[in-house]
């Protein structure tokens, strides 16, 4: 059942979290938004510039994205808890920055293992049966060892770490910079939706 008092005390302990350099540069902590309880956890990478400013995971141009995916699986975004393995945007200083003279970078192994401690309850408070990854950073984070998307993904295993069954998609701005990579994924999306379908009714 959807524990809100649990939700929201776990909401605020990572809304003030101070565990890395990266509380300097945010605007605000970035966590999914849970209302009920839901089958299936979308775990992301980092959030980027308009995450950042919304405070909605995938809110932006990988959003647009992932929001064509979710069409393909007929899910809705809230029939899903959608989060990121470090909760904070990873930025460098960069004069083409659109959100002041920021850019986005991928996130650092240190920010990576700052951010860890709040996934466990994260998990266990969406109520989530089954995890979907986006990228590199949450596969690994999953598998608890180094790996390459590229090598895990459209195949599901079970994360010994959390002890949830995953299933590896590439991340979806991946498509931005390497449109080869559209007809794969929409593979994966296939083997997925049955995935899906077999473990637990997660449709
Ligand atoms: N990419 C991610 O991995 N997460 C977001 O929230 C946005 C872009």
């Amino acid at each position: 059942m959807f524990a809100e008092t649990d939700w929201q005390n776990w909401c605020k302990a990572v809304e003030s979290c101070a565990d890395c350099p990266l509380k300097e540069t945010r605007t605000q902590v970035v966590h999914g938004v849970l209302t009920k309880t839901v089958k299936i956890f979308l775990l992301g990478e980092a959030p980027g510039g308009q995450e950042d400013q919304s405070g909605i995971p995938f809110s932006g141009q990988a959003g647009a994205i992932l929001n064509d995916f979710l069409r393909i699986l007929k899910l809705d975004r809230e029939q899903l808890y959608i989060g990121n393995t470090v909760k904070c945007r990873p930025v460098k200083v960069s004069a083409k920055g659109r959100y002041g003279n920021f850019a986005n970078r991928a996130p650092k192994q240190s920010e990576i293992k700052a951010c860890a401690r709040w996934l466990p309850q994260e998990l266990q408070l969406s109520g989530a049966k089954v995890v979907v990854t986006l990228g590199n950073v949450p596969l690994r984070a999953m598998l608890g060892k180094p790996a390459k998307v590229g090598d895990y993904h459209g195949r599901s295993f079970v994360s010994e770490k959390y002890g949830f069954p995953v299933f590896p998609l590439y991340h979806p701005a991946a498509l931005i910079y390497d449109r080869a990579k559209e007809k794969e994924y929409l593979q994966d999306l296939e083997t997925l939706k049955e995935w899906l379908k077999e473990e637990s009714s997660c449709e």
